[in-house]
């Protein structure tokens, strides 16, 4: 989606990505596949991926709204051998994208999995309105099993709120969920859904804002998580700044140290 520009200082500030699997994903998916995913999006990745495996939590994965990959594929590289990787996108049924966010392509994505998955048997398409009934009972079937979700389907609040609550199902002891467009002035039904998410009965709060995203996880495993960021974003030349959102202390990382304010 169309994003603010990031600043030139911003942009050559590169962050210290040293996984070999996101290196090699920021090589080839990355710039090949389209789509809307920033590289401190994948330093988050990088950073909560390091956290699981030193907790010994083993998950799957799963995003909401595919489109054709992009960030689904990053998502993947790093989800442990064995472990299920979900992709829900309605793709082709474009009538019920009634924000218009993205365009999915079930032939792209199923396409950019052959060519960049590390574990393509292991994919999942799910062709499926996450508003409808049915995906109810496909997130209570993976009840607990997921270290790993992106919200990034409709950006309507309703859609923000409903995602919120299939992934708080899904999600493991540990696991993280990236919520897109936190304070994207042109899709503010996400802000709006995750302000309501977060004022009714909830079970995930937030933990860091970065570049588009806003990164929740359970209230258990919360602090430690934002202890593991703050130590780690000490290393990517940005300000680690401490914020408060709907109640909530957490971690936004984002502008180049000489320009933070
Ligand atoms: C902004 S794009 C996703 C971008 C993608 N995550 C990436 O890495 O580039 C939004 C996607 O959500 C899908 N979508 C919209 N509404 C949906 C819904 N109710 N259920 C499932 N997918 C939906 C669209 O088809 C589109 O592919």
């Amino acid at each position: 989606m169309d994003r603010p520009r990031p600043n030139r200082r911003a942009a050559a500030t590169p962050w210290p990505i040293e996984d070999a699997r996101l290196q090699a994903y920021l090589g080839r998916a990355f710039v090949e596949v389209h789509g809307w995913v920033g590289r401190g999006v994948i330093w988050s990745l990088e950073q909560i991926a390091r956290f699981q495996a030193s907790y010994g939590i083993v998950g799957e994965s799963c995003e909401i709204g595919v489109h054709h990959g992009r960030f689904f594929l990053a998502l993947e590289n790093v989800t442990p051998e064995g472990m299920a990787c979900h992709g829900v996108d309605v793709f082709d049924d474009q009538e019920l994208n009634v924000d218009g966010s993205g365009q999915g392509s079930e032939a792209k994505f199923n396409e950019n999995v052959a060519g960049y998955a590390i574990g393509p048997d292991r994919v999942r398409t799910v062709v499926m309105d996450s508003m409808s009934a049915e995906a109810r009972g496909f997130f209570r079937g993976i009840e607990g099993r997921v270290a790993l979700f992106s919200v990034d389907g409709g950006h309507t609040r309703s859609h923000a709120m409903t995602d919120l609550a299939s992934a708080e199902v899904a999600l493991a002891p540990g696991g993280v969920v990236w919520l897109d467009d936190f304070f994207n002035p042109n899709w503010p039904g996400a802000t709006e859904g995750v302000v309501d998410y977060l004022r009714g009965p909830h079970r995930l709060r937030p933990v860091l804002a970065i570049e588009s995203k806003l990164l929740l996880a359970g209230v258990s495993h919360a602090d430690r998580i934002i202890a593991h960021l703050r130590e780690a974003g000490g290393s990517t030349g940005r300000r680690v700044k401490t914020v408060s959102f709907c109640g909530y202390s957490f971690l936004s990382i984002n502008r180049p140290i000489d320009r933070a304010t």
